[in-house]
């Protein structure tokens, strides 16, 4: 197994077969999302994608704190504007980690998730909160906006007026109005945030994996496609799915009542 500087990764997570959990591991600097950082999520996301063995993530921040606070601050207060556009910075995050990884992930925000931390979270799957999370795209009060998606995933999520107000004003959302906004999945309590997850992720994990892979897909497409586009989108996954191994099993184990054995095709 690869070992990281800036992150945690551990398959198996906890005795939890099948879930891997990674942890942004910067508390001193509430786990800032440096190129460091990035750099080694980016090979840790492409592992467990390689991984035939593990079919469900999760990110969480290190500490008590955060999950997140934001793009690293201090790496980029010297950076010129030409560097930023000519490396098109924070591109990699979506089409290295979210383009590439087609298996699920959760987010599990244990604490700040702020500017790049809020993103990074949206980029997961779904995102469990724990009743200390905070989200936020303080982003206009450095004289910036967001950058990794922020404006455009956190509008779609909750909607024109709530992301305008945030991105407007700065101003931080808890854990409650977080899920009532639909932002979150779900809150738990702070101190059983990873139980809590990773019972969800054995959920996730159980199930027949190409049926896992295409209902993430289905999903998906709700956003990028026109609503008959993303209905021949899921009518055509679903036939195609009909053809694998595991649907003649689940729907036998069904009419046998008896738990479905997955063969993963
Ligand atoms: N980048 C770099 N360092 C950060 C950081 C960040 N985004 N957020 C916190 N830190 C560091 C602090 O500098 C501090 O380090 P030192 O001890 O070396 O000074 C350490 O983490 C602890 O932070 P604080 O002392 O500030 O902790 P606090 O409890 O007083 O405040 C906070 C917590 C409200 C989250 C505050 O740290 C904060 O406002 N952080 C910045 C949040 C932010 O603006 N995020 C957006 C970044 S820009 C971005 O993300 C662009 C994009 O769209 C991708």
């Amino acid at each position: 197994m690869a070992t990281y500087e800036t992150i945690l990764v551990e398959t198996d997570s906890r005795g939890t077969k099948g879930v891997t959990l990674l942890t942004i591991n910067r508390p001193q600097a509430l786990n800032a999302l440096n190129s460091k950082v990035l750099e080694e999520l980016i090979h840790a996301f492409a592992a467990y994608q390689a991984d035939a063995t593990q079919l469900c993530a999760i990110l969480t921040g290190s500490g008590d704190k955060a999950f997140a606070a934001g793009a690293d601050i201090k790496e980029m207060s010297d950076k010129a504007a030409a560097d930023f556009f000519l490396d098109d910075f924070f591109s990699p995050w979506t089409a290295e980690i979210v383009k590439k990884t087609r298996k699920p992930w959760i987010a599990a925000v244990n604490g700040f998730a702020l500017g790049g931390g809020c993103e990074l979270a949206m980029m997961a799957d779904f995102i469990i909160a724990s009743d200390k999370a905070r989200f936020g795209q303080p982003e206009i009060k450095l004289g910036v906006a967001p950058g990794m998606g922020g404006s455009q995933r956190l509008t779609r999520a909750i909607g024109k007026s709530k992301s305008m107000e945030m991105c407007l004003t700065g101003r931080m959302m808890n854990a409650e109005e977080a899920e009532r906004s639909n932002l979150v999945a779900r809150v738990v309590p702070h101190e059983e945030l990873i139980a809590e997850t990773l019972k969800t992720a054995a959920t996730i994990a159980g199930m027949p994996p190409m049926a896992v892979i295409a209902n993430k897909e289905m999903v998906n497409s709700a956003f990028e496609m026109t609503l008959d586009q993303g209905l021949i989108v899921e009518r055509r996954i679903f036939q195609i799915l009909t053809a694998s191994e595991d649907k003649a099993e689940g729907m036998a184990a069904f009419i046998e009542k008896r738990e479905g054995q997955w063969k993963g095709r």
